[in-house]
């Protein structure tokens, strides 16, 4: 089975030192970058918008994974297009006609993610898992980095495999919210593909060792 991927959460960096902290994740043992865009109406917060997109893309030499929490997404696909994301994943929530916005995103050249908040069953997803290359778990409440780890992502973890296997598609597993040391390696175990880490990482000491840990217990 492949290495777990490691997707650094940009959220928990130090914006003073953006291009600094994006220097140290292309040189860490790092997969992707996650790119977190809140609006401040689908989740109480307001991260950042497109200005600081374009600065981390054109520093960033990973994958791109831009998880979009706001409302009505379809309005911007071609916009993060055309910014540099690799991968575009829009909130189920937030979606009334999934499969069309999912297509959307494809039709721009990005891989198409969903994610899932802690209430919200997989289930939702047995007709469309087909047409998604990434779901996200959400593990915290979405809005927010340093919260702590849902423990039921556990089990959705293994139901959103067996579906995943039933339905004998290629789509990822990404778990988003309270990734540490504790978690990873039971996560990587229920079937997960990839693990976001923000605060776990850039608050730690050394942030390149953190990372290389996360990967080594996944590996
Ligand atoms: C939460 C964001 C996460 C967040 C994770 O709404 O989607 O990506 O940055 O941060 P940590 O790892 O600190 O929970
Ligand atoms: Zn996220």
């Amino acid at each position: 089975m492949s290495s777990t991927l490691i997707a650094p959460s940009i959220l928990a960096a130090d914006f003073a030192n953006l291009q600094r902290d994006i220097e140290m994740v292309n040189s860490s043992e790092a997969d992707w970058f996650h790119i977190d865009i809140m609006d401040g109406v689908f989740v109480p917060n307001i991260s950042f918008g497109m200005p600081v997109l374009k600065a981390i893309t054109k520093h960033a030499k990973k994958t791109v994974d831009v998880h979009l929490m706001i409302v009505d997404p379809d309005r911007y696909i071609k916009t993060f297009a055309a910014l540099g994301s690799d991968i575009l994943t829009v909130h189920y929530e937030a979606c009334t006609h999934l499969h069309r916005t999912l297509q959307a995103i494809k039709s721009e050249g990005m891989k198409a993610g969903v994610a899932l908040n802690p209430h919200t069953s997989i289930n939702v997803l047995e007709d469309t898992i087909q047409d998604i290359d990434l779901v996200c778990l959400m593990s915290v409440n979405p809005g927010f980095g340093g919260q702590s780890f849902i423990e039921n992502t556990y089990n959705k973890v293994r139901q959103l495999k067996a579906m995943i296997e039933k339905k004998g598609t290629a789509t990822k597993i990404e778990i988003d919210g309270g990734v540490t040391s504790v978690n990873a390696k039971i996560l990587k175990d229920a079937g997960a593909n990839v693990l976001v880490a923000g605060s776990y990482v850039f608050k730690s000491e050394n942030p390149l060792s953190t990372i290389k840990e996360l990967k080594h217990l996944t590996t």
